[in-house]
């Protein structure tokens, strides 16, 4: 297979062409994709000064992302599986399409938007449960030259109508709901409210999937299955330049809204299939399977275009891994014989305290390679996934990367890179990884820890956040002067393996999914009787980290205090969504503060993670009793 690794050896001797003349290097690889005009030059780039960053990978070059995954692979795989949807209920039959049946889909729909009007550079909203169309509709955008903006369907209405106004979306692709285990998440009703407030949308259109009764406002909303009748399964690929916005993905981070991470069409093509590929080893026929749900980078990079681009069969699941039992992933792997799965450690550790018989009853054997991501994997997990769930013979690749980078910067190449339990272990070709101090300066040699940063650009790297580059630039270059700040903290050891911390900044992976905690204290603050809050992550057996809430209220009435924890619960469901409800909430009566007013989350967090036996010095505060009446009101046990 091109471009494909194939041994440590190989892999050091490529790592090292890629840090000395990455422009060669990556020219090679983009040398297999199908270009209406190739580029003038591999890469222009500036982390720092005016304008900055400023990065543009594939100058000039001409190509749709969508003929790189159909045209290029027709020849060879009209009749193969592309994308095989396995539904919510094990008693409805799943669906399998080839990669000509489903090309003939992405076309007819792509004609459909066109017929609504949606042109090259307009931006799609679509809020879909895990279902083909999701598919067929990010890739019908992306065969247009479309813009297409996945909001994840746990997300509330006012978080999905953020994110439309901050697009200014002109068409949103929905349904009219959503099946979730035995729940049905009313998505319909939810787009119809955030619709109230997104001027922008000229048209919704609805997938019918639950048949459950909703409300068309007409003019306004169309039905999917209405809209694709009669429309042609011709369609010519609209040509785009390397540098046009492919899509946009909001991700959470310290302070303010969600920002739209911008991703450009070629960069972010070469590399979604260039790691796929290799930290995978995919080989031809191989059944790959990734867990994640499209509305996360995860599902965006390696259910669909990663795959795709790579000629592979890729498996979506719209369900839970705990529906109708705790053995459904197994019984996944098993019905398709599955190759590669690729999940992360909260779903591993969800299913690991399930115990181990649910794992022993299933046939796994089909397993090759074992994928992670989302957060660290901790010791007891990782071993369980490799000795339970692999027997010992499956390589486990922990891939290091977030929705900025656009795919895997660090993690092995399965059955090539020697692993370490909880260890991303080394950088991919191209990828330059740096630790640093506070001060920004390079932390050098092995066994040690620092601030991960990144000093070279890559392929797959964001351009901006959408209708604010200023904010892009704050927010991942400007701390570190030329380098790019990925917010984790990383150790390297004696061989130079890195081993991912977590976030050093204000942001908690919850169950993988990453919340910003400013954003949870800002929906915690919207209820009437709370004066003022501070969320922090805390050590979650399960879900990774938890969320923790201090919470100052008005004086409350019995019945008021009753009911307040469940209330505030409420409203940080309605504005954000429940996977951003905190897990506990302890009614403070005030917060460590500084003198100059600001919070003092380190003091928060040690509290929640139970520790109180090393606070640092808390005399500066401006009342430092309040750290007491915390310590002493905790709802976890803490150590003095
Ligand atoms: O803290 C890191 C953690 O997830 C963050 C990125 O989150 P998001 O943008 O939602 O993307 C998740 C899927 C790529 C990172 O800053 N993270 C991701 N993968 C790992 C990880 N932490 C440790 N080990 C990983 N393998």
């Amino acid at each position: 297979m091109l471009n494909k690794i194939s041994g440590f050896a190989d892999y050091l001797q490529k790592y090292q062409e890629s840090i000395a003349d990455p422009e060669k290097f990556w020219a090679q690889i983009a040398e297999a994709n199908y270009w209406h005009k190739k580029w003038d030059q591999v890469v222009e780039w500036r982390f720092d000064g005016p304008k900055a960053p400023d990065v543009k990978w594939f100058l000039n070059a001409k190509l749709n992302i969508t003929e790189n995954i159909f045209e290029r692979n027709m020849f060879l795989r009209k009749d193969q599986t592309a994308l095989i949807w396995e539904p919510n209920d094990p008693a409805e039959k799943e669906i399998k399409l080839t990669y000509g049946e489903l090309f003939d889909k992405v076309k007819q729909f792509a004609n459909a938007l066109l017929n609504l009007g949606v042109k090259k550079g307009d931006r799609v909203a679509i809020y879909l449960p895990m279902v083909p169309e999701l598919a067929i509709a990010m890739m019908a955008c992306a065969r247009i030259g479309a813009i297409h903006s996945i909001i994840f369907a746990g997300f509330s209405s006012t978080a999905l109508s953020d994110r439309i106004v901050d697009a200014s979306a002109k068409v949103l692709i929905t349904s009219d709901g959503g099946f979730r285990g035995n729940k049905i998440i009313p998505l319909k009703e939810i787009a119809d409210e955030a619709l109230k407030k997104s001027p922008s949308v000229e048209h919704a259109v609805v997938l019918k999937r639950t048949g459950k009764e909703i409300t068309m406002t007409t003019g306004r909303d169309v039905w999917w299955h209405d809209v694709i009748k009669g429309m042609s399964t011709e369609n010519k690929a609209e040509v785009m330049d390397a540098e046009d916005t492919l899509f946009i993905l909001y991700t959470s981070g310290s302070t303010g809204k969600p920002k739209g991470v911008v991703h450009s069409q070629a960069g972010y093509m070469v590399y979604s299939e260039y790691t796929f590929k290799n930290v995978f080893q995919y080989s031809e026929g191989d059944m790959y399977w990734c867990t994640a749900d499209i509305g996360w980078v995860t599902g965006h990079s390696y259910i669909i275009y990663g795959p795709l681009l790579a000629g592979a069969t890729s498996i979506m699941f719209e369900g839970i891994p705990t529906f109708p039992d705790a053995g459904r992933f197994w019984d996944i792997v098993d019905k398709y014989k599955v190759n590669q799965i690729y999940t992360a450690p909260t779903a591993i550790r969800a299913l690991m305290a399930q115990g181990d018989e649910w794992v022993e009853s299933h046939d796994l054997s089909s397993l090759k390679v074992l994928g992670t991501v989302g957060e660290p994997i901790n010791e007891e997990a990782w071993h369980w996934y490799h000795d339970m769930v692999g027997k010992g013979r499956c390589p486990i690749v922990d891939t290091w990367w977030q929705t900025e980078t656009g795919g895997m910067l660090i993690s092995p190449l399965a059955g090539i890179t020697p692993t370490k339990p909880t260890m991303a272990t080394l950088p991919l070709p191209g990828i330059q990884p740096i630790l640093v101090d506070q001060e920004g300066n390079e932390i050098q040699g092995n066994a040690v820890q620092g601030i991960l940063c990144i000093k070279y650009p890559w392929p797959g790297m964001l351009r901006t956040t959408w209708g604010d580059h200023d904010r892009c630039y704050q927010t991942y270059f400007s701390t570190f002067k030329g380098l790019y700040l990925t917010g984790d903290g990383a150790k390297r050891d004696e061989e130079g393996y890195y081993r991912i911390i977590g976030r050093i900044d204000d942001v908690i992976n919850v169950s993988g999914h990453r919340i910003g905690t400013a954003e949870v204290e800002d929906a915690i603050n919207e209820h009437p009787k709370v004066v003022e809050s501070a969320v922090v992550g805390y050590p979650h057996p399960i879900k990774g980290s938890g969320i923790y809430a201090y919470v100052i209220t008005e004086s409350l009435s019995d019945e008021e205090q009753k009911n307040i924890e469940a209330e505030i619960r409420d409203t940080v469901n309605k504005l954000i969504g429940s996977i951003a409800k905190p897990d506990i909430i302890q009614l403070v009566s005030g917060l460590p503060k500084t003198r100059s007013g600001k919070i003092m989350r380190r003091i928060l967090r040690k509290i929640g993670e139970g520790d109180a036996t090393n606070l640092g010095d808390i005399s500066t505060l401006l009342d430092p009793d309040v750290v007491e009446d915390i310590i002493s009101g905790a709802k976890v046990e803490v150590k003095r």
